[in-house]
């Protein structure tokens, strides 16, 4: 596991769109060739997002062959909701770049039938032939998706019905009313994440600094989600100074100095 601790959650963004912009230039998606994009939606991807719909503008990044899978969705709620992840994905990036709509899937919260919808997003990441790069975040509890404490660390897509903790959390985004906030959630499991050949995890902010250093500097636990990553071949933490408030000083010198490595992951080789 790589972890690249960086100034603040602008750095945080302007880096891990670098390395996106990265891994697709040096993939060279084309007809047939479609590079695979695991997202996430909330706060901490915003400043990502705008980046790369900056470089997109700037030409020197298309999406037109690349797909997209979704990390989960609520519910029950109107895509048109603003809350919907449907409408934060097309608010916040899709709109603004070249991709197929035809290739950004995000889970239908509203499908008759949910079972069904979960399997077949799973068999979708199948034909696209897997996922090339997983993004994700965490909350403050270490969940990675909607994968609160206790899910399994081997999980596939699935209903998850939603956790006090989480409803009280989100309800800020329903008017402060609980009864507003969707009960239930289809999220991709820890598995479908592990399964990407690599995965980038945001993470800013001192709220999330005891679920980064249990992330690193503790076992692989289920009532941590993400630290099911250090089993990952090919992951990568990337966070703040102020995430890293509740790790070691030695855990903290010793990944930054391995910055300079970690530099040339950024490094468009032409
Ligand atoms: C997003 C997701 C969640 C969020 C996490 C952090 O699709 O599945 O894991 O990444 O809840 O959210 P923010 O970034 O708003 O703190």
């Amino acid at each position: 596991m790589r972890l690249i601790i960086l100034d603040d959650a602008s750095t945080v963004a302007d880096w891990a769109a670098q390395f996106v912009l990265q891994r697709i230039t040096q993939f060279a998606p084309g007809p047939g060739r479609h590079f695979v994009l695991g997202l996430p939606t909330g706060g901490t991807p915003l400043g990502m997002y705008r980046k790369l719909v900056q470089f997109h503008k700037e030409g020197r990044l298309s999406f037109k062959y690349v797909t997209t899978f979704n990390m989960d969705e609520y519910v029950g709620l109107p895509r048109e909701h603003p809350e919907s992840y449907h409408y934060y994905m097309w608010n916040e990036f899709f709109k603004h770049v070249d991709i197929d709509p035809n290739n950004s899937h995000v889970l239908d919260g509203n499908a008759p039938d949910l079972v069904a919808e979960c399997h077949r997003f799973e068999d979708l990441i199948q034909k696209a032939g897997g996922v090339h790069l997983f993004i994700g975040g965490i909350g403050p509890d270490g969940h990675i998706a909607f994968n609160e404490p206790g899910s399994s660390l081997v999980s596939r897509t699935r209903v998850k019905t939603l956790a006090y903790d989480t409803l009280d959390a989100n309800k800020r985004f329903f008017g402060n009313d609980m009864s507003k906030v969707p009960r239930q959630a289809l999220t991709v499991g820890v598995g479908t994440v592990m399964d990407a050949k690599e995965v980038m995890i945001l993470i800013t902010g001192v709220h999330k600094s005891l679920a980064l250093a249990k992330a690193v500097e503790e076992g692989v636990n289920h009532m941590w989600t993400v630290s099911a990553f250090q089993q990952h071949p090919q992951a990568l933490f990337v966070c703040d100074e102020d995430a890293t408030l509740e790790l070691r000083v030695k855990t903290v010198k010793y990944f930054k100095s391995l910055m300079v490595e970690h530099n040339k992951l950024i490094e468009i080789k032409r």
